[in-house]
């Protein structure tokens, strides 16, 4: 056994009890613009070695969890830190020692990458900001991230607008390389991209984290992605983990109604034109939460005590299966009419 398996399991970012919110600043003379819970006390430990992924609809914090992991944003509560280092503490070269260690990708490739530069400059600025090789070393390792990207060496002279978009993905993927981080976090990395495209990244990603060892929080809308890269899933609703678990587990005993009907519009293997399904009901605004459990107004076993009394994150057996649901015990799949086909 190997160091680094021997140390397989340590917790490499820890998100404590995180609160984001937006808005509800009083102005003078105009009224308080509405308080959004945009992550609403999130708790989720990322171990070395693990693929976690986080899904939910657009608009349940995903991105927002994303940008305070990488310190963009402060949490309003809670804490994230990285190994025993709270992130929103770390200024100036501390903090940009931390980013050495974690490493983003992000959902548009185009617009995240710099349009004046060329791939080289693209690729070595992370090296010179954070690694201190000369020149000689950067274009070797920039070359090398070509090539670990499968991308030919000659694209390092052009400029992002060059590049379709899956090839673009690889470039942000091979920036994120670029400083030899422990753990991604990818938000949304395929979701701008044509079906046959993402297989191709899934699978470089597949690929490199086994190669390079990495640890991923893998954030989509789309169950069946997780299924393929990931080990682990949360699923989120309105700022919360309403579900988390092995893969496994969750998609075989999903407890929760939410993650029953997100299932419901995972497509069929095989089938090129997914059905898309989306749940009957408005998604609550997240500047007036409902009373009790948020998913209530749109549940289809809701009760008086869903619409009165939060349900805590339980747990269920020893894998670490959490649902935050009264009816956990007994879950029930929805009937066809919780959910319906949307006209895409
Ligand atoms: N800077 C911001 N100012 C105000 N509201 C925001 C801001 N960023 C996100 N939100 C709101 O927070 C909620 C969560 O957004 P986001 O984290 O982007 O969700 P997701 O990535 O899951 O689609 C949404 O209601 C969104 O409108
Ligand atoms: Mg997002």
């Amino acid at each position: 056994m190997n160091a680094s398996s021997a140390m397989n399991n340590e917790p490499l970012i820890r998100i404590e009890a995180v609160e984001r919110t937006f808005g509800g600043a009083r102005r003078f003379l105009a009224p308080p613009s509405p308080l959004i819970h945009a992550v609403n006390g999130v708790t989720l430990t990322l171990r070395r070695g693990d693929a976690l992924g986080v899904v939910g609809e657009s608009g349940c914090g995903k991105s927002t969890l994303a940008r305070m992991i990488m310190g963009i944003i402060p949490p309003t509560a809670g804490t994230i830190r990285y190994r025993d280092t709270d992130i929103s503490s770390l200024r100036g070269a501390d903090r940009r020692r931390l980013y050495r260690n974690i490493q983003f990708v992000f959902q548009d490739p185009q617009s995240s990458l710099n349009p004046r530069k060329t791939v080289r400059e693209i690729l070595e600025a992370p090296m010179k900001k954070l690694l201190n090789l000369d020149a000689a070393a950067r274009e070797r390792k920039a070359r090398e991230l070509m090539d670990r990207v499968n991308l030919r060496a000659e694209f390092l002279d052009r400029h992002p607008h060059e590049f379709s978009g899956g090839q673009a993905q690889r470039i942000g993927i091979a920036r994120a390389l670029a400083v030899d981080p422990d753990v991604l976090i990818l938000d949304e990395p395929v979701s701008a991209l044509d079906v046959s495209i993402q297989a191709q990244i899934l699978s470089l990603l597949k690929e490199l984290k086994s190669d390079l060892d990495l640890t991923y929080l893998f954030i989509s809308h789309d169950l069946a992605v997780v299924d393929y890269l990931c080990e682990q899933v949360a699923v989120m609703y309105l700022g919360q983990v309403v579900e988390q678990g092995s893969v496994g587990e969750i998609f075989e005993s999903p407890r929760h109604p939410y993650t029953h009907v997100l299932l419901r519009s995972v497509p069929e293997p095989g089938s090129h034109r997914p059905t898309r399904m989306e749940l009957s009901g408005e998604l609550p605004n997240p500047a007036a939460l409902p009373a009790g459990c948020n998913f209530a107004p749109r549940c289809y076993r809701a009760t008086a005590r869903c619409r009165g009394e939060e349900p805590d994150l339980r747990g269920y057996g020893d894998g670490g299966h959490r649902a935050a649901c009264h009816f956990a015990d007994d879950p029930v799949p929805p009937p066809e009419d919780a959910i319906t086909e949307r006209n895409a």
